[in-house]
């Protein structure tokens, strides 16, 4: 049985459990000075990459939103567990101009594309900058921030997934109890699963027929695309390659027709497809 429930300020840490990624935004003051404080209203929002953005919100009386306000930058440190009891430090209501850092053991490094400091303890951090500020009314401030650099712990990227994420250890907030317990999952027990194909795909794939020989990279190319569209490129890449003249079709003929359709080698790449250095 569910019952309804009465949704009150702040319902999204009330009863509705939101597993959310906990942060540490730091931010310079108009003088200049360093802030940091937790922050977990956070999403992407633009997940191409040509303009990245995320989304968050904050208090507007918050000094965090008062310093994007004033100087446009800020950095977004995703910290470790093993750094939740700084972060819990850094959420607490010093008075403005305090440098929240100096009661932890975060250390501030000079940042590559903004002003404020990056934390060094952090395993991934995002330097942004205000694309688009929007102060809801008698509620949160909303920033859309541009992304203008992302940097991770070197040896992160070249891990698999399953290794990366018990490498960064990076806590779940799960919300609080009255503003003052806050509460956090740890990352000791990763359960995978693998997306399956619907079985009406393998017919869709096992039914494919070719009309010209295919280069053995386009061909995996092709078959890291969902598999309910890939009849319908293999014959979309194979009349593109005729028109061109070409008897067995090439991974740089599919990278011209997907250019044709928008999709830039970027893109592709999310397929399986190579990228130019
Ligand atoms: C894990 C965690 C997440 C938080 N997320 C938010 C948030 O998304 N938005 C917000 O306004 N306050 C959030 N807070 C509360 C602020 O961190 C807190 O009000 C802080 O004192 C604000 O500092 P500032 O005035 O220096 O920005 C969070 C606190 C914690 C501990």
């Amino acid at each position: 049985m569910k019952k309804p429930i009465k949704i009150k300020p702040f319902w999204y840490s009330d009863v509705w459990l939101f597993p959310k990624l906990v942060t540490v935004i730091t931010t310079l003051d108009k003088q200049g000075r360093v802030n940091a404080a937790p922050y977990s209203h956070i999403m992407q929002y633009d997940v191409m990459h040509k303009k990245p953005r995320m989304i968050l919100g904050f208090r507007q009386d918050s000094h965090t939103f008062e310093n994007i306000n004033a100087t446009g930058e800020f950095v977004i440190n995703c910290p470790p567990a093993s750094h939740l009891d700084d972060v819990m430090e850094t959420a607490r209501f010093y008075p403005e101009g305090v440098n929240e850092l100096e009661h932890t053991r975060f250390t501030p490094i000079p940042s590559t594309k903004v002003r404020p400091p990056s934390l060094k303890e952090c395993p991934q951090i995002a330097e942004c900058t205000v694309d688009e500020i929007i102060r809801l009314e008698k509620s949160s401030g909303i920033v859309i921030a541009n992304i203008v650099a992302i940097l991770v712990e070197e040896g992160l990227e070249e891990m698999g997934r399953e290794e990366r994420i018990r490498a960064m250890n990076l806590p779940i907030g799960l919300g609080d109890a009255d503003r003052v317990d806050y509460f956090y999952g740890i990352m000791d027990n990763i359960v995978s699963y693998k997306l399956k194909e619907v079985p009406e795909s393998y017919a869709a794939t096992a039914s494919m027929k070719t009309s010209l020989p295919w280069d053995d990279d386009a061909m995996a190319a092709l078959m890291k695309i969902p598999p309910f569209v890939r009849k319908m490129v293999l014959g979309q890449v194979e009349k593109h390659a005729r028109g061109k003249g070409a008897d067995r079709v090439t991974h740089q003929h599919m990278t011209d027709l997907a250019a044709e359709f928008g999709m830039d080698e970027a893109v592709l790449a999310r397929f399986g497809a190579k990228e130019k250095a």
